[in-house]
């Protein structure tokens, strides 16, 4: 039987997709230099699923690991998921950035190419959309960059958009998640940033188990409802569920297709503070500071293309969100380094 390819499969959002997979009865194989990332996480996939994947520890940059990869097993798709992601780090280290991301993914394209292996699912992001001017974002908005990150994954949609015109053999989904949030219900698998975390939730979570005193909202001064920033949250597991999908439509279409993947609804900073202390029942200390340079005041997807192409539907809440997030937290004050 062939197996689906995970770059990135021990991430954040991997982790949650390979666990899908398996509950869904594919064959998993997942690649990961573990940059980001611990093997405990697949590890307690399986055991959740119940079933094995195989993991493997490799750079996408290793093109002889890569081709020996690809002749050893049959592969039907890759779900490529790994990539550097800081924003404020692609400012200080470009090179790394394009190194790790573009560089990474031509060279994953080259093997796939030369294995005959031509249906890809590539982790894309909302950043690709900059400063939007109109809310909801729809795929066909422009796009343009502001960091060297969000440059990189414009860069590859371009990579991708190129290859897919030259050989109208590959079938390849671009998927540009808006900001994913939550965990898996059991509190086994989760969110585990390296340091200070940069992004809302994780930090949220960590001032609520006390690991931090308090939240520093960036900016109420931006024009949303209530001075803060607002962003479209959705739910890791319904994200997962959107790969599965968007495997689907890649083994039936050729091409190329970017999809949203959002719920279509924006909640603020202090939206998200609100629900995490009220449906959790613990307090979330924060003070208002200054904007934090680069953010900008809104941004929310219009999920139509998603749900009427691939058939897919963000389905949990905010209070999922919450307390998803806060049960993984919990049972897991320091991430998988316990
Ligand atoms: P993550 O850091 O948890 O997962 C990425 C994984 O890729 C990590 O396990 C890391 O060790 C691995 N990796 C990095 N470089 C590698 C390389 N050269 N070779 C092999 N493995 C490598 O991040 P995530 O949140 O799961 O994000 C997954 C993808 O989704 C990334 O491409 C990210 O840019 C994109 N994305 C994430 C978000 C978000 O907010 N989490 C938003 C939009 C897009
Ligand atoms: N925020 C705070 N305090 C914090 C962290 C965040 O107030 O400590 C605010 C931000 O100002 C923003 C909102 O919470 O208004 C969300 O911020 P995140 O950092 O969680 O998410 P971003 O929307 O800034 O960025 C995310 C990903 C990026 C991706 C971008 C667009 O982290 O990788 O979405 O898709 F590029």
């Amino acid at each position: 039987m062939s197996a689906i390819l995970l770059t990135g499969g021990a991430g954040y959002i991997g982790s949650h997709t390979a666990l899908a997979l398996l509950r869904a009865g594919f064959d998993v194989i997942s690649i990961d230099n573990y940059s980001n990332s611990n093997d405990e996480a697949l590890k307690r996939v399986q055991k959740l699923a119940g079933r094995n994947l195989q993991s493997l520890q490799m750079d996408i940059r290793d093109e002889p690991a890569l081709t020996a990869l690809f002749k050893q097993h049959r592969i039907s798709a890759v779900v490529h998921f790994a990539g550097l992601k800081a924003v404020g780090e692609s400012t200080e280290q470009p090179l790394a950035y394009y190194d790790n991301n573009v560089a990474g993914t031509i060279t994953l394209c080259r093997v796939m190419q030369q294995a005959h292996v031509k249906r890809l699912v590539f982790s894309s992001s909302a950043t690709v959309y900059g400063d939007a001017k109109t809310m909801p974002i729809a795929e066909s908005a422009p796009r343009s960059a502001t960091n060297p990150y969000g440059q990189s994954k414009l860069m590859i949609e371009h990579i991708l958009e190129d290859l897919a015109a030259s050989d109208p053999a590959w079938s390849i989904a671009l998927l540009r998640y808006f900001n994913p949030v939550g965990a898996d219900k059991s509190g086994q698998i989760g969110e585990d940033p390296n340091g200070i975390p940069n992004n809302l939730m994780p930090f949220i979570s960590q001032v609520a188990v006390g690991k931090r005193t308090e939240l520093s909202v960036f900016g109420n001064d931006y024009p949303t409802k209530d001075g803060t920033g607002v962003r479209d949250y959705i739910h890791v597991v319904d994200l997962a569920d959107g790969h599965l999908k968007a495997l689907e439509y890649v083994q039936q279409h050729t091409g190329i297709d970017a999809f949203n993947l959002g719920t279509g609804v924006g909640y603020s900073v202090l939206d998200m503070v609100q629900a995490f202390a009220d449906k959790n029942k613990v307090p979330v200390p924060y003070r208002i500071v200054a904007r934090r340079p680069g953010d900008i005041a809104s941004c929310y997807a219009d999920p139509g293309k998603a749900s009427q192409l691939l058939r897919w539907q963000a389905k949990l809440t905010l209070d999922d969100m919450v307390q998803d997030s806060w049960r993984w937290q919990q049972q897991n004050p320091h991430g998988y380094q316990e």
